[in-house]
């Protein structure tokens, strides 16, 4: 598969900051790329990067083998764009405002279809300053489809939105894929970037601090499945000299890492072996979120050690 998007020690500087300081990445051609990251990470000036609106300091960057800054012309007609807080001329309805795009871009999309495609057919008449903040965003996603992009950049396309219209959102971005478009998609909804995502880049303080398919990530940097079991402090200890597994308990809550996937079925025949009572269990992964969190703390805990004098 070749590559859509290309960038090779990318590095922005405003003043004194680097806002992104030295990133590599590719996105695969239809693919779905999802980049995540803290506020204030970089995120929104590395798309900005990509779509051609801001200048680059420093590396390389391709997108559909063309420089966003000097081929900026020819690549906004290949490329759909929601930027973050999207916002548009206040007196215009639904229609006109795709009327409007497609006039810009010479094209011949049917708003009916385009909107209907979000699920704001509804709203076709309505004009933007009576649209709720949702719409605006599906409406923005419309906007973004106009000229039939081979990329399209989202830079949080579901903030703020009710998890209705999220999954609504959510069905159109897998259309896309489903016709070959690439996406690159920003979000702070972790589980979003895990069921949408191909590939996820996680950025902090400009540097990217993992990458990979969404499983990957999991598995290097996740914590080991688990299972918990709720029963009587007896059952712990029969486990740990019965299994040989180290066990915690909360609140009669027992848990006990799994080494193995088949420490699973041992743990259960021992449950049961025990002969003792027991209400419930659950086996547990770690979700990117939860690896997320605990990554991004980690960093922001060896920046303030390395800052507080000894
Ligand atoms: N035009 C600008 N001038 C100066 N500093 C800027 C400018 N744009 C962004 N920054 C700074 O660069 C850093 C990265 O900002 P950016 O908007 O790329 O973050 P982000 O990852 O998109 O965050 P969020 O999740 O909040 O949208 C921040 O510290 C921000 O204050
Ligand atoms: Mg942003």
């Amino acid at each position: 598969m070749s590559a859509a998007i290309e960038v090779q020690g990318l590095v922005k500087r405003y003043g004194e900051l680097a806002a992104v300081d030295g990133i590599d990445f590719t996105v695969s051609k239809g693919s779905v790329f999802s980049f995540l990251g803290p506020n204030g990470a970089g995120k929104t000036t590395t798309v900005e990067i990509l779509e051609g609106l801001r200048r680059r300091s420093a590396g390389q960057v391709r997108v559909l083998d063309l420089d966003p800054w000097t081929d900026g012309a020819a690549l906004h007609r290949r490329i759909g764009v929601i930027p973050q807080d999207f916002r548009f001329f206040e007196k215009i309805t639904a229609k006109e405002a795709i009327e409007y795009y497609r006039a810009l871009f010479g094209t011949h999309a049917d708003p009916g279809e385009l909107l209907a495609n979000v699920e704001l057919l509804d709203k076709i008449h309505a004009r933007f300053d009576t649209l709720s903040g949702g719409q605006k965003q599906k409406l923005g996603l419309a906007l973004a489809l106009t000229n039939d992009p081979e990329i399209c950049f989202l830079d949080e396309p579901t903030t703020g939105l009710d998890p209705h219209a999220r999954r609504a959102i959510w069905a159109v971005i897998r259309n896309l894929k489903r016709e070959g478009r690439t996406v690159f998609l920003t979000t702070h909804y972790l589980e979003e970037a895990e069921l949408l995502a191909d590939h996820v880049a996680i950025i902090h303080h400009g540097k990217i601090i993992a990458s990979g398919s969404p499983a990957e990530i999991i598995r290097e940097y996740g914590r080991p499945e688990r299972i918990t079991v709720v029963g009587p402090p007896d059952l712990a200890q029969y486990l740990e000299s019965h299994v040989g597994l180290p066990t915690t308990t909360d609140n009669g809550r027992i848990s006990i890492e799994l080494a193995d996937k088949r420490d699973a079925l041992r743990i259960l025949s021992a449950i049961d072996a025990s002969g003792l009572p027991w209400e419930s269990f659950e086996t547990s992964q770690e979700t990117l979120e939860d690896v997320f969190v605990r990554l991004v703390g980690q960093m922001d805990e060896g920046a303030l050690k390395q800052e507080t004098p000894t």
